[in-house]
């Protein structure tokens, strides 16, 4: 079938919010730490984070429109760091739970039962349970004048990791680390490699 752009904006929005946003493929899932200026914790998931580029090494992340509190967003604005957390098998529930509206004074943390964990390098709270993390500094970001969204890049100041995943070419083995993967807005896979392929020559 051939869906047009018109059935698109005729669909229910619940429905199109499943399709447009499952139809991009997989997608990364991380959980982003922040704090406020008063010292509360946030916690959300994302799976919109995307490499940047290496250097300087730059992740970023498309956050929705900031018309209604969005305390990442703000957080972030507030005080130039975050924390990008992968989110492991064993941690699904929680994660996902944190994609609730709690109120600014409640920490997602909290809530969902993960653990704070900091640095001294980065002014924002890590999730002691993931098995990557990954402190970033604040450096820039675009809105999509079209919709409103923002995206937010970040320079990456430092990694916490296991050594033993990391391969001897650099690669991260994020199936050793337990790493998920996401499908639109509520679902939550394992991957399976399938093949690494050499450095493509014309
Ligand atoms: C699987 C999943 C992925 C999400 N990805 C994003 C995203 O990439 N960008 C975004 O702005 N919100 C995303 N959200 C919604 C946020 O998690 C949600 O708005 C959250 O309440 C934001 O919390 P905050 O206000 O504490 O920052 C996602 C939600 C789910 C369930």
């Amino acid at each position: 079938m051939i869906i047009s752009s018109d059935s698109i904006n005729h669909m229910e929005k619940f429905y199109r919010v499943n399709f447009i946003n499952s139809l991009t493929g997989f997608k990364s899932a991380s959980l982003i730490g922040t704090i406020n200026p008063n010292g509360h914790t946030n916690l959300a998931v994302f799976n919109s984070v995307i490499h940047v580029g290496a250097n300087p090494p730059l992740m970023g992340f498309l956050m929705r429109p900031v018309n209604v509190p969005r305390h990442t967003y703000h957080n972030i604005k507030a005080n130039g760091y975050f924390t990008i957390n992968h989110i492991n098998s064993n941690l699904i529930k929680p994660a996902h739970q944190t994609s609730a509206r709690y109120p600014e004074d409640v920490s997602e943390f909290e809530a969902t039962g993960l653990t704070v964990e900091y640095t001294e390098k980065i002014l924002a709270p890590y999730v002691k349970e993931s098995i990557i993390k990954i402190g970033l500094k604040f450096v820039e970001e675009f809105t999509i004048k079209t919709n409103e969204t923002k995206f937010i890049v970040g320079e990456i100041l430092e990694v916490i990791i296991p050594e033993e995943i990391i391969e001897k070419d650099g690669i991260v083995d994020l199936e050793k680390a337990g790493t998920v993967t996401i499908r639109g807005l509520d679902s939550y896979h394992e991957t399976k490699l399938l093949e690494r392929m050499p450095y493509a020559k014309p």
